[in-house]
């Protein structure tokens, strides 16, 4: 049976939060002479410290209750606040799969937290088989579930995800940062059914507020008030909340750019299975593909000398380019450098 008391950190369990003066009094007063801001201008006065407004509004759109929602400082914060809730500092451990999202790593370092990585299986599944053992052990608090997997693009499957949620004692972490692009349902309609379920997303892919950095985490009531407990008081600016509901009030404008982006990445699909360049494109789920190439590292740098950058991935699969679905404009100059890079290797080799 899972038990959010034994899971979380008993300094954390004991916390009593900072209270901001804007948590304190809710409504609108005439004369605010509590939070020692500046009377002048426009910026002077801290942003709410519960981001209400897109709470009510994510509430509608997500269905689910505006007190099951956290707003982090990107899905970023989401991440490393879950490590300072749940993994007591050199004692506690993780897991994720492997290749997936550096954060996790990063993270888990920064929080003294030893990260088990299990090896994706070939066609980057979840190998269930692998797992029984990482239950049993008592150490482990969280596992971290990049569904679609950044890099590899692809989702898992939903019967091992809910085989992990149901068989782990601990918090699973399913990060949606690109559900938005995928045919898959996201998890946050399965909360109901699973007490340890964090379900982590992002208004910087799909959304378009990369800059923005506002991530989401949807959960338990109970875990929520942890994340609010921990999290610094005014984790999201006044211009970035507003940012981010002037998105949310115009759906059709999210739909229309993402179709584009979808369609966009249909037609790079295309393009780059005639590439003699790209020995192998993988399905993708997301707004990125991953191909295999002859040799990643040269091919990331020929492409610098073009002035494109894409994510050479050969550390984590071996001569892997993550390529970002971008723009009409800038996914032609892509695939012309590819073409004429294309012609370029095929000529040296007849040459040989
Ligand atoms: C899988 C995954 N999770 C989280 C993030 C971080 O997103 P944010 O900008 O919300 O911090 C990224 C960013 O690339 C990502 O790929």
């Amino acid at each position: 049976m899972f038990s959010l008391e034994k899971i979380v950190r008993p300094n954390i369990q004991q916390l009593k939060g900072y209270s901001s003066a804007r948590d304190e009094f809710k409504g609108i007063a005439e004369v605010y002479l509590d939070a020692n801001e500046n009377p002048f201008g426009i910026l002077n006065r801290y942003p709410d410290p519960q981001q209400i407004a897109i709470k009510e509004r994510l509430s509608e759109i997500k269905e689910v209750d505006t007190n099951q929602i956290f707003i982090g400082n990107g899905s970023d914060e989401v991440i490393d606040l879950a490590f300072r809730i749940f993994c007591n500092p050199g004692k506690d451990k993780a897991l994720t799969f492997t290749p997936s999202y550096g954060m996790y790593s990063v993270s888990a370092a920064i929080n003294d937290v030893e990260l088990i990585e299990l090896a994706l299986t070939e066609d980057f599944q979840i190998d269930e088989n692998t797992l029984d053992s990482y239950f049993e052990d008592e150490k482990l608090k969280l596992i971290f579930i990049c569904s679609p997997n950044n890099p590899t693009g692809n989702c898992f499957k939903d019967e091992t995800i809910e085989f992990i949620l149901s068989k782990f004692k601990g918090i699973v972490i399913i990060d949606e940062a690109y559900i938005d692009f995928s045919t898959k349902e996201s998890f946050i309609s399965e909360l109901k059914n699973y007490p340890n379920l964090i379900v982590s997303q992002t208004f910087s892919k799909a959304w378009g507020l990369a800059s923005v950095r506002v991530g989401t985490a949807y959960a338990s009531q109970e875990i929520i008030d942890l994340y609010n407990k921990v999290k610094p008081p005014y984790n999201v600016s006044t211009l970035n909340q507003e940012a981010v509901l002037n998105k949310l009030d115009n759906l059709a404008q999210f739909e229309i750019e993402k179709n584009i982006i979808l369609n966009e990445k249909e037609k790079l699909e295309k393009q780059l299975q005639k590439v003699g360049l790209v020995k192998k494109r993988y399905p993708s789920e997301a707004n990125f593909i991953l191909i295999e190439v002859t040799n990643a590292n040269e091919l990331y740098n020929l492409l610098v000398d073009q002035k494109i950058i894409t994510r050479n991935r050969n550390n984590l699969v071996s001569n892997c380019i993550r390529i970002t679905i971008g723009s009409e404009k800038e996914n032609k100059k892509l695939i012309e450098a590819l073409q004429q890079l294309s012609v370029t290797s095929s000529e040296i080799e007849n040459s040989l």
